[in-house]
């Protein structure tokens, strides 16, 4: 059994349309875990259902072995950090300091024991010299790196990202980018990265492709991303890296199949120096 298990988990908003239906899945304790899918497709429904924050209709959660039960439920979401796609929703504080905070304030972690544990985090996410910036004055990647920092802090063997990168600008994706797969390589979490962005996939352990409400996919990113079809069907196209192969091929030029942008220059390198 993963540490998140998901059994024929349904769930609707309105008695009528089904947002999730008859997911299951299973994520693997450590893993990076991408779970892809069109808007609408029920991402942020399940990370939700997961917190405990939306009621499922039927089906089975468990957690680190936990079910899901309103007994379990201060148990599991201590567990489970989640950062979200608007980093200007998340901010309460009045410095840095103040707002990664927040959280330890919240669970009665006595004062001279937070300093520490702040500048520890703010550091893991390259902010100690902002920490006593406001936040508002701070860049959108800032801010989520912030945001990053104030999950951590909580110390949560899974963390969930909903679209935490959409709304930057490529510098501020990028960051963030780095800071999730630093983390990954850096600790034992369990990380699961929700997106509709199908560039993000390639450096996943694992991922779960969902459209209207159904897990459709799963397995290995290389697996996934060759399947070109079914993933244009679902409007997720395939990566610029899988499109420039492609037509790379189609004239004639013949390298490896790679499914990463720096897989694809690394080979293009080695093309180059063999002409
Ligand atoms: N608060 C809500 N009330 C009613 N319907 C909702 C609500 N949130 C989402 N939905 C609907 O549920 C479905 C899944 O939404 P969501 O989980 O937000 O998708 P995604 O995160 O993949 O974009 C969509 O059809 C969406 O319109
Ligand atoms: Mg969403």
């Amino acid at each position: 059994m993963g540490i998140i298990t998901v059994k024929n988990l349904d769930f609707s908003y309105d008695n009528e349309t089904m947002a999730v239906h008859g997911v299951s899945f299973s994520i693997e304790k450590g893993s990076y875990t991408t779970i892809v899918g069109h808007n609408g497709s029920g991402k942020s429904t399940i990370a939700k259902l997961l917190l405990g924050l939306l009621e499922k209709k039927s089906g089975e959660i468990f957690i680190d072995d936990l079910p899901l039960t309103q007994e379990n439920l201060q148990k599991i979401r201590s567990k489970i950090g989640i950062v979200f796609q608007n980093p200007d929703n998340q901010f309460i504080g009045s410095t840095v300091r103040d707002d990664i905070a927040f959280g330890l304030e919240n669970h009665q972690v006595p004062q001279q024991e937070m300093d520490p544990i702040i500048d520890e985090f703010a550091k893991k996410v390259k902010m100690t010299e902002f920490l006593n910036s406001e936040p508002i004055k701070l860049s959108g990647g800032q801010k989520q790196r912030v945001a990053i920092a104030g999950v951590l802090a909580m110390k949560p063997e899974i963390l969930i990202f909903d679209e935490a990168t959409s709304m930057l600008d490529p510098q501020g994706k990028d960051e963030i980018k780095k800071v999730i797969h630093d983390l990954h390589e850096d600790s034992t979490i369990t990380i699961i990265s929700i997106t509709h962005d199908i560039e993000e996939v390639a450096k996943s352990d694992d991922v779960i492709v969902m459209d209207k409400g159904k897990v459709v996919l799963t397995g290995k990113p290389e697996e996934i991303l060759l399947k070109e079809k079914q993933l244009i069907s679902m409007k997720l196209d395939i990566p610029f890296s899988l499109k420039l192969q492609k037509a790379l091929k189609t004239n004639g030029i013949k390298i490896k199949e790679t499914i990463t942008m720096e897989g694809l220059v690394d080979e293009l390198c080695q093309y180059a120096s063999k002409k």
